[in-house]
């Protein structure tokens, strides 16, 4: 894959879109080159785009965890921020705050639903014991239900600060409403004993959940999604280090475990075409951001990382990764070792085994927020446009 020319071509057809827009479209009110204003963002997914949802919850990242840019643990399980605070930033927003959060948090302008280790479909087994964050997509969406006419009484009945914590009504309308979800359902598979074959043919049955979950989203008043599918789950350490006799690509990633997310990521598009026709008021961006990842591993020097497939906090094997995580400590012949930072953390693109660094994210986030990777093709301030037909 020849990043930039592709980056480029897919540009061109930006502006080739927009034109035609511009020429024949502009009576349809729903065409248009405006930037959208996103007053708010609501957010669905895992620890992709968990601002502090686990940690309020159930388990909260230690140091060194966030110490690249908030200089102490901030509810996200990267050195820094991640993309969907890029989004943010970039529309103009706060940083949106957990739901889960009962302390200082501000809803104004939105409100992240995700939280770490969050599935689709309901988990095999819940945290602190099991594996899985018990807010899955369904409880997701049945929190954004109850949160929606609960800000509104709030506003009205008790006024002042409080108030001014939540969003106003035309908001739910207006914002964005974006989703990062699905690597753990198959993460869930990869680990609970079943063969890649039988994870992959869960995978329809995983998307089917996720677009339910779009249409309720709708139903209760959404129009503009941003819908990311999900990265190379085989180009992950903890991927890596435990399934050491999988098949390898030409990057050193685990290559039938990419292709079980391949077929996610096929599946999901053939939904968001699905949900587009079923969903007529809705404008619905999917992101590939499957590939803007891969090529962190397929050229890092081009993109200036280096050693994308090993851990920067880890301990241990060839990916630096192992059971002691990251901001644990171990005993080694009698002396203690922290498991801390790598020093370059800011060219390395895997954090702790599972999770992109800062710079990743950043690095992520500039190449999909152009719209380079979008279906439709329009960059991120302009997503609220409904720019295809129902058969797009
Ligand atoms: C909540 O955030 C908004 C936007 O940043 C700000 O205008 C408002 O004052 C904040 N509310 C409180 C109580 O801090
Ligand atoms: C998977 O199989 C191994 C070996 O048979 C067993 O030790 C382990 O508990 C199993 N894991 C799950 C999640 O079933
Ligand atoms: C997953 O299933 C699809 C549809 O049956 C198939 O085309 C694909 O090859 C499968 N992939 C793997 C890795 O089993
Ligand atoms: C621990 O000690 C053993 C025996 O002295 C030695 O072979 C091994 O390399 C040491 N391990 C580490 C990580 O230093
Ligand atoms: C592996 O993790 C350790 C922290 O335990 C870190 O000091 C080291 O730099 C990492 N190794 C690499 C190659 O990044």
């Amino acid at each position: 894959m020849d990043f930039p020319n592709s980056t480029k071509f897919q540009i061109q057809q930006v502006s080739l879109f927009v034109i035609l827009s511009i020429a024949t479209l502009v009576p349809n009110p729903v065409f248009s080159t405006n930037q959208c204003a996103f007053p708010a963002i609501f957010n669905f997914g895992d620890s992709n785009s968990d601002t502090g949802g686990l940690a309020a919850s159930i388990i909260a990242p230690k140091p060194p965890y966030g110490d690249t840019y908030f200089h102490r643990p901030a509810g996200r399980f990267s050195d820094g921020r991640l993309i969907i605070d890029f989004i943010a930033q970039s529309l103009g927003l706060p940083y949106i705050s957990a739901y889960l959060d009962s302390l200082g948090t501000n809803f104004s302008h939105g409100a992240n639903f995700a939280t770490s280790a969050s599935t689709i479909r309901p988990p095999p087994s819940v945290l602190p014991e099991g594996g899985f964050s018990p807010f899955y997509l369904d409880v997701q969406y049945t929190q954004f239900r109850e949160f929606k006419p609960r800000t509104q009484f709030i506003r009205h009945q008790a006024g002042g600060i409080f108030a001014s914590l939540m969003p106003q009504k035309d908001y739910f309308r207006k914002a964005l409403y974006t989703f990062d979800i699905g690597q753990n359902d198959l993460g869930a598979g990869f680990f609970g004993n079943l063969s890649v074959q039988q994870v992959n043919a869960t995978v329809p049955d995983i998307v089917n959940a996720f677009s339910e979950n779009v249409k309720d989203i709708y139903d209760l008043g959404a129009r503009s999604f941003w819908i990311h599918n999900i990265g190379p789950i085989g180009c992950l350490p903890y991927i890596l280090a435990s399934f050491l006799s999988a098949e390898r690509d030409a990057y050193g990633c685990a290559k039938p475990y990419n292709e079980v997310a391949q077929y996610f990521n096929q599946k999901l598009k053939e939904a968001v075409v699905q949900l587009r026709r079923n969903l007529p008021q809705a404008a619905i961006t999917y992101v590939d951001i499957y590939s803007v990842k891969y090529s962190l591993f397929s050229h890092p020097k081009k993109y200036g990382f280096e050693l994308p497939l090993v851990a920067c906090c880890g301990h241990g094997g060839k990916y630096n990764y192992s059971s002691v995580g990251c901001g644990e400590s171990i005993e080694v012949n009698g002396t203690e070792i922290f498991v801390g930072s790598c020093e370059r953390q800011s060219v390395r693109v895997n954090w702790d085994g599972i999770h992109f660094t800062e710079a990743a994210a950043k690095f992520i986030f500039d190449q999909i927020s152009s719209g380079a990777f979008s279906e439709p093709p329009l960059p991120l301030n302009m997503a609220c446009h409904k720019t295809y037909t129902n058969n797009y």
